[in-house]
Parts: structure tokens; sequence; C-alpha cells
């Protein structure tokens, strides 16, 4: 299974359209009614989705994978006791699928489809290829991680002293749940080619008169380079790079594994974290009740 896309309400969604492919450097994947599809240059038929609403909020997070893995996977959320999830013959984006929708335990919403297709890779190192991973708020983020484990198939990657790491095959995480107040989008990672990639992007973006909000830095789980920055419409985004790659012979970590010298808060000791603007932005885009 692999983290594929996702869907976002906003209220001005060609703006956020305009910036997130003018500026962070995704393609158009076309238009459906009220939803404008946003890609990479990797092979996934678009990575975001902006439709149009009156409010933020996180609509959905999809994950894509073989017709077969998601009728074991159906099986599967059924044997955990979850009411079996409709099966949609094919949904209305880019790519068009089959799958099912899943709630998980504060709101969230996922979806799994099949991969029929897959778009023609664009060769551009220096523009984002995919998602690598989506971070949730939770205000229990284990019982988050838990049911994506239980019901999902996620095996657990990592716990530090805020966060709950999960995956779906062989990178570190594609999904974690970090601990807050309030449910909600924390951040979207986007897997850059290799470091340069993310650091000639941090260069970009500066020369646009954009400060990263905390970056770039390298992460302890994940091991991945980072620097996240806030978009215009709210979110806050992530270029990433070189995250782990994991098998069932990683030694799963926990809190005590995880902590940082004095004053340091990634690997190069180099970050500094705008804790304001990373707070704020966490908590535009929640889930709809
Ligand atoms: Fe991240």
């Amino acid at each position: 299974m692999r983290l594929r896309s996702v869907e976002l309400e906003v209220p001005d969604p060609p703006a956020a359209v305009a910036f997130m492919r003018d500026v962070w450097g995704l393609e158009p994947a076309g238009v459906r009614s009220r939803t404008t599809y946003l890609r990479g240059t990797g092979d996934h038929p678009y990575l975001l989705a902006f439709i149009a609403s009156a409010t933020p909020a996180i609509a959905t997070i999809t994950f894509s994978g073989s017709a077969g893995e998601l009728d074991m996977l159906h099986a599967r959320v059924v044997a955990a006791g979850v009411p079996a999830p409709a099966r949609i013959a094919e949904f209305d984006d880019p790519g068009a699928g089959g799958g099912f929708a899943v709630g998980g335990a504060e709101g969230q919403r996922f979806r799994f489809v099949a991969e029929v297709a897959r778009a023609a890779p664009i060769a551009d190192r220096n523009r984002p290829i995919q998602l690598t991973h989506v971070v949730l708020n939770a205000l229990d983020r284990d019982a988050c991680a838990k049911f994506t484990i239980d019901a999902l198939g996620f095996r657990l990657a990592d716990r530090t002293r805020i966060m709950t790491f999960v995956r779906c095959n062989n990178a570190h995480h594609a999904l974690a749940f970090a601990h807050a107040e309030l449910p909600s989008l924390n951040h979207i990672a986007f897997e850059m080619a290799d470091i340069d990639a993310v650091m000639k992007n941090v260069g970009r973006l500066r020369d646009l008169g954009m400060t990263p909000a905390w970056g770039p830095g390298r992460h302890g789980p994940g091991n991945n380079v980072f620097a996240y920055f806030i978009t215009p419409f709210g979110a806050s985004m992530e270029y990433t790079a070189e995250v782990q790659q994991v098998d069932d012979s990683y030694r799963v970590g926990t809190p005590d594994d995880w902590k940082w010298p004095p004053n340091r808060i990634d690997h190069w000791g180099v970050s500094s974290r705008d804790h304001a603007r990373l707070g704020e932005a966490e908590r535009t885009f929640r889930f709809r009740a």
C-alpha cells in the first residue's frame, strides 16, 4: 500500500492551486466539478485535491494499492469489527480506481483506492515526487495509531514523547499522530529526490520572501531531511528526502530512544522552529464532524 493523496477543502481553491503549482512545484492534474487536482513527478495520478468549501477542512487521506491488497484490507477491516465499508466501483478522481473509505478514531477519513493506471513520471529532479507522510494532530495519538494497526494493517514504527509513527510499506512512516488538544492536520510531507533538491527549494522559496517555519534539519525518527513552510492558505507543508527505509527487523523506538540534548531539535543542531506559525497552521485544517 502507498500513500497517494490528500483531499483538502479550502475557501479559495484557485489561490491554493496557484501557490502549490507555481511556488511549491506541483503540476496540474485536472478539474472535476468543484475539485482541482495537482500531481507530482512520480507515478501517482495526483497528490493534492482542492475542493471549494466555506471553511478549511481535511476531507480525506488516500492510500492506493493492488486490487488484491484492497480485498485483503477490506476483509481485515471487517474482521476488526468495523462495519463493512461500502465498496465504491470507481471514485470520481484522476486514476479512476475503485475502493472504500474507513473512518478513523477521531473523525479522520481514510480512503483506499485500487491502482488502475499509473501516471507517466515527469523528469525533473527538483520538484516534489510524491507524498511520503501525513501527520495528524490527535487527542489520543496511541488510540488513533492502534486503529490504523488493528483495522488498517499498518505497523508501528516509532514512539516519541509526543508522536506515534506508523508505516504501510518500507518507508519509516506514512502516517504519524501528534499529541494535541484538537484533531486536525499537522502537516503534509513531499518527497524530493535528494537533500540537494530540498535545499534548492528552500533557497528558491527564500528568494520569494518565504522563510521555513522549521528547518532545514534532519529528523530523529525516520532520519529524513526536512524543511517546513506555511502556505498562504494556512497549511504546513514539508519538503523532505532520505526517509529511512525499514523492514520488520527495525526495532520500534520508545520515548527514551528519542531524547535530544538541551537546545537541540534535530540531528544537525542547526534548525529553529517557529512554534507560533506552526501552531496556527496546525489548527486550520480540521476534520468535518
Ligand atoms: Fe514530517
